[in-house]
Formats: C-alpha cells, structure tokens, sequence
C-alpha cells in the first residue's frame, strides 16, 4: 500500500467529508426509525467540539452549523447538543447560529453547551438507552482532544449511538513516550485508544487514508452491520487488510522525518 500522504488537506475537504458523512448517516437514521417502531423517534446528535460554527471569515460551515443545517433540510427530528469549551468561541457560535438562521432555530430540542465536553457531557448519560440511535462527532486540534475514554463512555450509555472521529493521529503518535502531561502517566497509542471502543464496544469500524504529515484520519465507529463503507471518499473497514495496514501505519512510529515534520 503506498503510504504517500495526501497534502492537500483543507478545512473545505474535511467539511466536505463530514457532511457527506452526516447526509448519508441522517437518511439512514430516518430508514431505521421508520422500520423500527421500538427506536426513540428523537435522534441524539453531539458535537463534542463544536468550535465557532464557521472558519475563515467567509462564513462557510463548520460542523455545528452543517448539522443544523442538514437538520433542517431533512426535515429530521433530531435533538442536538452541541458543546464548546472556549468563551470565545462558544460567543461565536451563538452569533453565527443567530447569523446564519436569522428567524431563530425556535428548537427547544437544540442545547448550545459552554464548557469542558467531559463535564457537559454527565448531563446526558443518566440512563443507559439501548433504544437511542444517533451520532457523537469528535474535532480537536491535538493529541488530548482525542478523548477515546469520553467516547467508549457514551458507548456504555448509547449502543446505537454512532461515532465519528476527526482524528490529528500524527500528534497523537508523537505524544506517546511523553511522560506525565495531564494525569497520564502514559500516553496511550492510537491503537490503545481505538481498543477502548472497538471491537468490544462498537462492532464495526472503518479508518480514512490519512491526509498530511500530520496524519488526519476519520474513524467511524458503530454497531450497525449494514453502515455505509464511503469508500469513495478513502475510507477503509478496520478488519481488512487496508484498513489494518493503516491503522498500523498511524500507530507506529515513524521516520525521524515523519515524527518531527508540520
Ligand atoms: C478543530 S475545532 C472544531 C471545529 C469544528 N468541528 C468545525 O468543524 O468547525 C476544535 C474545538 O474543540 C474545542 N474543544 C477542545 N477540547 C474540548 C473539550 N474538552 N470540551 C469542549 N470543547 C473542546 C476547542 O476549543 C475548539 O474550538
């Protein structure tokens, strides 16, 4: 498999994929709300790290924003909770919800969170729902970011709840041998983190081709057996031979070049 990394990574390409994503999971979570009477009618959806809700300052999307927007397009019934930790940018995100649906979302079912997602998030998981389905999304910048413990929690709570991780792997990589940051007294790898979720909690998982030196990936990861593969979009069962030769790939160090380059 050729390992050559992708450079033209843009924040474009990662909304672009996030989106694709987002249309394909919200058509299915109707198909499956249709089909199973027994499902709560109300879809959970958390951006975990929602940011200021556009980038650049040509207010194109970000996630919260194409969330809601796909929302509504669809006409779905979706309770969406979406939290940001940063002051600044929680303000933002306010604003640029009150910018971009100038008439109000007038949605008691949208909860905009200020705050740390490991904090928020205890509001949400009184009682373990095995009848919720949905999706968590999962955007940091860094290496603690990529919370997999905060992830295989929401597991315990929501089985049918899906998970999406924009994933900076190279940080992640370089962090572990790093002693002492935050608690840890070891960083875990990436494989480590994944093993948190999958397979024992999330049967099925797919990885993205990782993009840069940085190494950004995607992984799904979910319980339904029939979940799309988009592999159009470069994504890779985690149980096959590609899938596996790239989770190696994120996992291992690599060459002094790979560790050290931006
Ligand atoms: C890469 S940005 C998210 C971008 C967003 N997903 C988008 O598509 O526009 C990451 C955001 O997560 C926030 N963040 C990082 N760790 C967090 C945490 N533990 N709880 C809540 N927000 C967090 C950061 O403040 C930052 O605004």
């Amino acid at each position: 498999m050729d390992f050559k990394y992708r450079e033209n990574y843009t924040i474009p390409v990662k909304q672009k994929h996030f989106r694709e994503i987002l249309t394909i999971q919200f058509l299915c979570l109707k198909a499956i709300a249709k089909k199973n009477p027994w499902a709560l009618k109300t879809h959970l959806i958390i951006d975990l790290t929602a940011g200021p809700g556009y980038y650049d300052t040509k207010e194109k999307m970000g996630s919260p924003l194409i969330i809601l927007d796909e929302r509504k397009r669809r006409n779905l019934y979706s309770k969406v909770v979406l939290i940001e930790k940063d002051k600044t940018n929680y303000t933002a995100l306010i604003r640029n919800i009150e910018k971009h649906f100038p008439s109000g979302l007038n949605d008691y079912l949208v909860n905009i969170e200020c705050g740390d997602n490991r904090e928020i998030i205890k509001k949400y998981v009184h009682k373990i729902c095995p009848i919720q389905y949905g999706l968590a999304y999962m955007d940091g910048f860094g290496e603690k970011d990529a919370d997999f413990y905060l992830l295989s929690l929401l597991c315990d709570y929501y089985k049918r709840v899906d998970l999406i991780i924009h994933c900076n792997c190279g940080a992640i990589k370089r962090s572990v041998g790093v002693k002492k940051v935050n608690g840890f007294s070891k960083k875990m790898n990436l494989e480590e983190r994944i093993n948190l979720i999958y397979p024992r909690k999330k049967a099925y998982g797919l990885v993205r081709d990782p993009y840069t030196q940085w190494q950004w990936s995607i992984f799904i990861f979910t319980n339904w057996d029939a979940y799309p593969k988009f592999k159009k979009l470069g994504f890779f069962p985690i149980d096959s031979p590609e899938g596996q030769a790239t989770i190696k790939k994120l996992s291992q160090k690599g060459t002094k070049n790979e560790n050290e380059k931006s």
